[in-house]
């Protein structure tokens, strides 16, 4: 290897080193140069067979040459990185100045809303919010609430069964049919259950019905039970409740009426209509032309009922009560027809 091939070498390394564009590109340069098997690399390897009297100055060239190009690399280096830095920014730059995306607040739906006012209403008067399961077994929705399996009851509120093909379900949940709920009245039941008189408890949630959607009825709504169970607890406490809720509801102007009814679970048993407020009672497609509109089932707790829970009839009394949150918001608020509550149509929702 001669001076002059060594020298050679080493321009044209700078030069490779002074062209490379990018950081990946001068990587490159620096092992086809400085790399295990680089040419430089190699010169310093062949140094061995180098005649005496060449070796000195000839080491010092190519030791000198190896720290020119790695001075090169270095500051090449910190060069494309610097650009490279700054292309980079450049290309990643936010435009502060483009209006942001908005994330549109959601808010209560009326019917929860609701349903959380009239549970106000009565933590106020002293009652508890408990919640039940909206799938629930035979047991529940009939049998402890004195409809047994051959009560022609049962037929008004046969809703969708949960069918058992497996064998499975029967096992765990004691041989009983399952079934959406039809009434949040099953509440009732697992609250005197579990819990000793005095009871004041209110039961919203999730029930299903086998009727056709039609401006007064849906095949799904919300209802809230009522129950207390107590010493001394007579209809006229129940009427006194039912009114003044209403009152709190509705306001004071809106009229009110008893009707005697049929439940299974309550003797004697009444429901409870409210003047439509759409027609002011003049009768309207909406309460069926009769200027009334039936919000709630309710009476005075059954003793058979007591007797499937254990609750000695003798010392307890009892009234229960089931209203429907969709109908009452129809009331309160003038909505026409059931059904603009489950459409989700913004206009109408955000009147609310
Ligand atoms: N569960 C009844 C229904 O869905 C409503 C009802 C009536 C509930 C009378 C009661 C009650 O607690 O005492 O139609």
């Amino acid at each position: 290897m001669q001076i002059v091939e060594i020298e050679a070498l080493g321009e044209s390394a700078l030069q490779s080193i002074a062209a490379a564009s990018s950081s990946k590109e001068l990587e490159q340069v620096r092992i086809a140069v400085l790399g295990k098997k680089g040419s430089l690399t190699q010169v310093l390897r062949g140094m061995g067979s180098v005649r005496q009297e060449e070796r000195a100055s000839l080491g010092a060239l190519v030791n000198t040459t190896r720290v020119r190009l790695e001075e090169a690399l270095e500051r090449r280096a910190s060069e494309l990185k610097a650009s490279e830095l700054e292309a980079s920014i450049k290309s990643e730059a936010v435009d502060v100045t483009l209006p942001g995306r908005s994330h549109p607040l959601g808010s209560e739906h009326l019917i929860s809303r609701l349903t959380r006012e009239i549970c106000e209403v009565f933590r106020g008067i002293g009652y508890r919010v408990v919640e039940g399961p909206e799938v629930e077994t035979e047991y529940y929705n009939f049998t402890a609430l004195n409809a047994p399996a051959d009560h022609p009851s049962r037929s008004l509120q046969d809703t969708f069964y949960v069918l058992d093909r497996t064998g499975v379900q029967s096992k765990i949940l004691d041989e009983s049919e399952v079934l959406l709920r039809p009434q949040t009245s099953t509440a009732q039941v697992r609250v005197m259950e579990e819990e000793d008189p005095p009871i004041y408890i209110l039961a919203p949630g999730r029930v299903y019905r086998r009727d056709t959607a039609d401006p007064s009825h849906l095949p799904q709504f919300t209802q809230i039970e009522g129950l207390v169970v107590d010493r001394g607890i007579n209809f006229a406490q129940l009427k006194g409740t039912l009114e003044y809720f209403c009152k709190e509801i509705f306001g004071e102007d809106r009229k009110t009426r008893f009707r005697p009814h049929f439940f299974p679970f309550t003797e004697p048993s009444a429901e409870v209509d409210v003047s439509c407020g759409i027609c002011a009672g003049e009768g309207c497609r909406f309460c069926g032309g009769t200027g009334w509109l039936e919000i709630l089932g309710c009476g005075i707790v059954d003793p058979n009922v007591f007797g499937y829970v254990g609750i000695d009839s003798e010392e307890y009394t009892g009234f229960a009560f089931g209203m429907g949150v969709e109908r009452i918001a129809c009331l309160k608020y003038d909505v026409p027809d059931l059904r603009m509550l489950l459409e989700g149509d913004m206009r109408f929702l955000r009147q609310f």
